[in-house]
C-alpha cells in the first residue's frame, strides 16, 4: 500500500473516517504519528480536544483519502470528544499493554463510541493492544485479551507506536474492509430484491411476469 499523501483531494475516489479512542497515556497520538509520519516521540504532549490528519493510500489503483481523528483521553474533554464521533467508518479502541486500567476501561470506551456514533457494525470497531515493544513491563495476559476479545467477535492486533509494529498492517486490513463493504453495499443496492414489483401494465412480480407477459 503506498503512501500518496500529497495526492490532491479531487482525485481521491472514496474517502473514510477513522476515529482512535481510550484512555489518556495509551498512545493515541503516536500511533497516527508513526502512521503518518514514521516518527515516534519519547516525550509528547496530550492531546487537547480532537485533532485532525489526513492520509491518502492507493489501493488497487483507487485514491483513498483516510481522515484520521485522533482523540484526548482525559474525562475533561470527554463530551467535547464525543461530537466527533458520527460518521465515523470506523473506530480505534487503544489501550495500553503495560496498564490494567486501560484494558478494564475498554468497555466503557466502546460502550460511549456506541452511543454517540451511530455505528451499526460493531466488525469497524478494533481494538488494538499499544506499547507491545514494553515486554518486561506487560500488565495483562493473551488469556486475559482472548476473553474479551472473543466475546464480541473484535478484531485485535498489539502494536508498537515506537517501532511500528503493526501500525500499518491494521490501517491497510481495516481500509481494505471498508472498500470492500462499500463495494458489497454498491452492489446490493444495485440488485433488484427477490420479490421486488416490476412496474408496469401487469404489477406484478418477476416471476409473475415470466408467466403472463
Ligand atoms: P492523550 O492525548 O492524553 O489521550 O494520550 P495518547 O493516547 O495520545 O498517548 P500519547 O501518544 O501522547 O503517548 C503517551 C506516552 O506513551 C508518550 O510518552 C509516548 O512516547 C509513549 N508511547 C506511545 N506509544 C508507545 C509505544 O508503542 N511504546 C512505547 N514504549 N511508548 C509509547
Ligand atoms: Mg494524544
Amino acid at each position: 500500500m503506498a503512501d500518496s499523501s500529497s495526492k490532491s483531494m479531487s482525485r481521491q475516489d472514496l474517502s473514510f473516517k477513522i476515529i482512535l479512542i481510550g484512555d489518556s497515556g495509551v498512545g493515541k497520538t503516536s500511533i497516527l504519528n508513526y502512521y503518518t509520519k514514521k516518527i515516534f516521540k519519547d516525550r509528547i504532549q496530550s492531546t487537547i480536544g480532537v485533532d485532525f490528519v489526513t492520509k491518502f493510500e492507493d489501493i488497487n489503483g483507487k485514491s483513498i483519502k483516510i481522515a484520521l481523528w485522533d482523540t484526548a483521553g482525559q474525562e475533561k474533554y470527554r463530551a467535547t470528544t464525543a461530537n466527533y464521533y458520527k460518521n465515523s467508518s470506523a473506530c480505534f479502541v487503544v489501550f495500553d499493554l503495560t496498564d490494567i486500567d486501560s484494558f478494564n476501561h475498554l468497555e466503557i470506551w466502546i460502550k460511549f463510541f456506541c452511543d454517540n456514533s451511530g455505528i451499526k457494525e460493531k466488525e469497524n470497531i478494533v481494538i488494538l493492544g499499544n506499547k507491545c515493544d514494553l515486554r518486561e513491563e506487560r500488565k495483562i495476559s493473551e488469556e486475559q485479551i482472548d476473553e474479551f476479545i472473543s466475546k464480541q467477535n473484535f478484531v485485535y492486533y498489539e502494536t508498537s507506536a515506537k517501532n511500528g509494529e503493526n501500525i500499518d498492517k491494521c490501517f491497510k486490513d481495516i481500509v481494505e474492509k471498508l472498500i470492500e463493504q462499500y463495494n458489497n453495499k454498491k452492489t446490493n443496492t444495485n440488485k433488484p430484491e427477490k420479490n421486488t414489483k416490476i412496474e408496469n401494465k401487469c404489477d406484478k412480480t418477476i416471476e409473475e411476469n415470466k408467466k403472463c407477459c
